[in-house]
């Protein structure tokens, strides 16, 4: 595996396999490495010729008063995980190689940004699009591969390959949990023991949700209800939301049918923890 810090050798790197006619799989992703990445990046590894993987931190997806500056970060770690997944090369910027002035265009996302955490995240999702977008021209990818685990994100990467016509295949992958069902996350490591032992109530109230959808419950508010009264039971933590929406429109919907999404946010002490659960209903 090649660790590559600058955006010259990286498109060197992209024009050399282009040229040999390699496919190109690419994971963006934050760092701190753990089975949910690795997952992306296997997949990628089986589906492509060539596997890059990038680790940055993009401090324009965080508001000010987010975790930018305390984000878990252990490139080394991260290095050996990546190049064990089957990584070929791990583009790792710096910040001002990313951003070397203040950008004089940026992406705006117009749609699916006003519900779940586009409310309390203001022009999060304009800086993730923008810094996705970017890499896109830099790795230029046959395939990018992102978690279902962030599902309003990879709505909106799908709005943005749509929108702005963008050759690249976006895959959704599963979710990756603990045993217990919490979503494997790097932001897991702030919780306290006992937060971590009540997490996984998270996952389960979703879990129930959709049982109660599948076994024929079509009433939306009804379900929605019963979840959050299950959290405020077990999770120990404050809901942020609880939604039920049409995916990937993210609009909203009153009986359930179609592909929907019941997604989650929850706030323990040093810890905001996300979930969803994405189905069809029969
Ligand atoms: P990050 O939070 O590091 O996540 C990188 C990718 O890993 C995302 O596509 C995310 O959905 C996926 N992922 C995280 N946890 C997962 C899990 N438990 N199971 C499956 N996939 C999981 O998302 C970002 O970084 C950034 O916003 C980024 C897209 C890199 C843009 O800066």
């Amino acid at each position: 595996m090649i660790i590559v810090d600058s955006i010259v050798k990286l498109k060197e790197i992209v024009r050399n396999n282009k040229k040999n006619g390699h496919t190109i799989g690419f994971v963006p992703t934050m760092g701190f490495l753990h089975e949910g990445h690795l997952t992306l990046a296997k997949k990628a590894r089986k589906e492509n010729d060539t596997v890059i993987m990038s680790i940055f931190v993009n401090p324009l997806q965080f508001g000010p008063n987010e975790d930018f500056e305390r984000y878990p970060r252990d490139p080394e770690k991260d290095a050996a995980l990546a190049e064990s997944s089957g990584v070929d090369y791990l583009f790792m910027p710096s910040v001002d190689e990313m951003y070397p002035e203040e950008p004089a265009v940026a992406l705006t996302v117009k749609k699916r940004t006003n519900v779940l955490c586009g409310i309390k995240r203001e022009g999060h999702f304009d800086g993730v699009a923008t810094v996705v977008m970017k890499l896109f021209h830099m790795t230029e990818p046959d395939n990018a591969y992102f978690g279902k685990k962030d599902a309003q994100q990879l709505a909106v990467i799908y709005g943005l390959v749509d929108s702005l016509n963008v050759p690249v295949t976006i895959h959704g992958v599963e979710t990756v949990r603990e045993e217990d069902g919490l979503a494997k996350s790097s932001r897991n490591v702030y919780l306290q023991p006992e937060e971590r032992e009540r997490a996984p109530a998270l996952y389960q109230s979703l879990s129930r949700l959709k049982e109660s959808i599948d076994s024929g419950e079509t009433r939306i508010e009804r379900v929605r209800e019963q979840a959050i009264d299950y959290l405020n039971l077990h999770s120990g933590a404050e809901i942020e939301y609880l939604e039920i929406l049409a995916y990937p429109e993210l609009e909203p919907i009153q009986r359930a049918t179609g592909t929907i999404i019941a997604a989650a946010a929850v706030q323990y002490k040093n810890a905001r923890l996300i979930d969803n659960i994405i189905f069809t209903v029969k």
